[in-house]
């Protein structure tokens, strides 16, 4: 690759993603002067951000029958409506029009994110989320939050020997389960922003009058099973993400604000969900262990 480098030629791969980046750039543009379909008026309306990804399309499938769905997404691709980033105030208030909730995935979900791209992307894009739905008068935001705010609780025991498929000796029934009241303890910049964005909507719904779910989700994957020893606490099946929302979207607007685990009802799972079974009804039917 030096070589052909040295002789002037270009490698395939940058052209091709050259092309793509110019190609979406023309897309984002386009989309920029569009007009946003009306919603159903049947359904409730809900805006999802960042629906091009994972979650976003799990998402998609499992709500579109009980919601006119309008989806955002700064890269274009089958489902997303509009074409944008959440961080452009005047677009996001136009995409809020309307709904009554808004699911908000739009993030960059690596653990390894940069300082500099949680700054500038996940945290203001979750509070230019906050701000255009509650500009747009929308009654409810979902907020992916991530289970890494408290990621540091790993290192002690009996966390570090379960996520490491190590059990003898404990018994499910008796676990401590690490429960959304405990203090955060984010285990890399990814989960300081995440920890932001939890604020954020804190401050939206005590100041600001909107009511807000936060979700710190274990492990969705394309795949819908455990790829690790890990992923047998973790996972979050798509049904069961799938029937989480639902739930917050269908809770009354009286619970202001709150903070629950995503996962699984996995036999070792670390997170106590028994508040999210209390508050939202949520009852979750798989466990990572029919996997194994
Ligand atoms: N998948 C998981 O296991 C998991 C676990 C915990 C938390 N989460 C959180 O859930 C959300 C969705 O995760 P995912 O796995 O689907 O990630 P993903 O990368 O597949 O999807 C995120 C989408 O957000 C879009 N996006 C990012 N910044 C944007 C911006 N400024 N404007 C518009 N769109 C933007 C991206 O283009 C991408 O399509 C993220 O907030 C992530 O941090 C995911």
């Amino acid at each position: 690759m030096i070589a052909g480098r040295m002789a002037g030629s270009v490698p395939t791969g940058f052209v091709r993603s050259s092309l793509t980046r110019t190609r979406n750039f023309g897309i984002r543009l386009s989309h920029r002067f569009m007009r946003l379909e009306p919603l159903d008026g049947a359904r409730p309306g809900v805006l999802v951000t960042g629906a091009g990804g994972t979650i976003g399309r799990i998402l998609r499938a499992g709500l579109a029958d009980s919601y006119a769905l309008r989806t955002v997404d700064q890269v274009p691709g089958p489902g997303v409506d509009l074409v944008a980033d959440v961080r452009q105030s005047e677009r996001m208030e136009a995409a809020c029009a309307g709904v009554s909730a808004v699911v908000d995935l739009a993030a960059n979900p690596r653990v390894d994110t940069s300082w500099a791209v949680v700054q500038e992307n996940n945290i203001a894009a979750a509070v230019a989320t906050l701000e255009a739905a509650h500009r747009a008068g929308v009654g409810r935001v979902v907020l992916a939050s991530s289970n890494h705010v408290t990621g540091m609780y790993e290192r002690d025991e009996p966390y570090a020997s379960l996520l490491s498929g190590r059990f003898d000796g404990f018994d499910p029934s008796t676990l401590p389960r690490i429960r959304a009241d405990w203090p955060v303890r984010p285990d890399s910049f990814y989960a300081v922003g995440k920890c932001a964005a939890e604020a954020a909507g804190r401050y939206y719904a005590e100041q600001r009058g909107l009511s807000v779910i936060c979700l710190r989700i274990g492990t969705v994957n394309q795949q819908d099973r455990p790829r690790n020893p890990r992923e047998y606490a973790t996972l979050l099946t798509h049904r069961d993400l799938v029937q989480l929302v639902r739930r917050c979207l269908e809770t009354p607007l009286d619970l202001r604000f709150a903070v629950f685990y995503g996962v699984s009802r996995n036999t070792w799972r670390i997170w106590d969900i028994e508040d999210a079974g209390s508050a939202l009804g949520y009852a979750p039917v798989d466990d990572a262990e029919q996997f194994r």
